[in-house]
């Protein structure tokens, strides 16, 4: 039994250690699965910025247009570029051998990515191209190093570039003042991201809400039911509230004349 439970305790180490390893930072988002116009805009984003190498196969555009409230027609004039129907799955005409030629990578289905890098990874992966002269794209991703994946949103964000700068000084995640003047504590940090100013098509808080809209329909992508589950959930916990309140009285009647 003993030997039992030390092997357990081996096979269970490496997990522990990957949890601990130290990837990079990533930035938190707080996504919110009722958001239909944020989900919506993800889907425009996904449609125009990415289906042109990823594919979001086991997802169908009129499953999409019915859980995110688009209509049909504008389904398919805003968001079906390949000719597809209504009822096809949201597939693309590139073939993988021919991206991994061009890119170096085939570039993966996305319908599941968020289960699989989390929403927090895809939501930093995405704001951290910066502009790196040595590789193939001129860009390179600060949590995904080497990425063969060009800078597609760049255009939007604006020129990226990676260097040192001073940055305020965070203490449990708590943003640090000079207790006498108040102005903010800065120290000189490397390796931080900054947009340089007026190259992008929108500043960097509507850039974040951009990818954050993004990442929310990816979200929901990995997993439809999710939706259906939150409404269904709440019904079922009216029905128990109000069923509560009849088995109360009926407990009260049985035992009004026990004593
Ligand atoms: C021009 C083609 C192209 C476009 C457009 C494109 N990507 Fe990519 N993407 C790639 C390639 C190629 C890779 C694989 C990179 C590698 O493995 O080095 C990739 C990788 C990724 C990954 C990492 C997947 C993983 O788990 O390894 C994510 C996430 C991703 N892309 C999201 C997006 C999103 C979101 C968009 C739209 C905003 C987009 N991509 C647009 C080519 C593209």
């Amino acid at each position: 039994m003993k030997k039992q439970f030390a092997a357990l305790i081996l096979a269970l180490l490496p997990v522990f250690a990957f949890a601990n390893e130290a990837g990079p930072e990533l930035d938190h988002v707080d996504i919110d699965l009722t958001d239909k116009a944020a989900m919506q805009d993800g889907a425009r984003t996904f449609a125009n910025y990415c289906m042109g190498c990823h594919s979001a196969k086991f997802q169908r555009y009129e499953r999409v247009g019915k859980d995110l409230g688009i209509p049909e027609e504008l389904m398919l004039s805003k968001l079906v570029f390949t000719g597809a129907k209504i009822g096809d799955h949201m597939e693309i005409g590139m073939r993988p051998a021919d991206a991994k030629v061009w890119f170096g990578a085939a570039p993966p289905d996305l319908t599941l990515v968020a289960r699989v890098r989390g929403t927090d990874w895809l939501y930093t992966y995405l704001r951290s191209f910066y502009e790196d002269p040595k590789r193939p794209w001129g860009v390179n991703n600060k949590v995904f190093p080497n990425v063969g994946m060009p800078n597609v949103l760049g255009s939007v964000q604006g020129r990226q570039v990676i260097g040192c700068k001073q940055v305020q000084v965070e203490e449990h995640g708590k943003k640090q003042f000079d207790p006498l003047t108040g102005t903010p504590l800065t120290h000189e940090a490397c390796d931080q991201l900054t947009v340089l100013p007026k190259t992008g098509m929108v500043n960097e808080e509507q850039f974040d809400e951009k990818v954050k809209n993004l990442v929310t329909f990816l979200a929901y992508s990995a997993d439809p039911n999710k939706l259906e589950s939150h409404r269904i959930g709440t019904y079922v916990l009216l029905f128990l509230a109000f069923f509560f309140v009849f088995a109360f009285l009926l407990k009260r009647e049985y035992w009004k004349d026990v004593h």
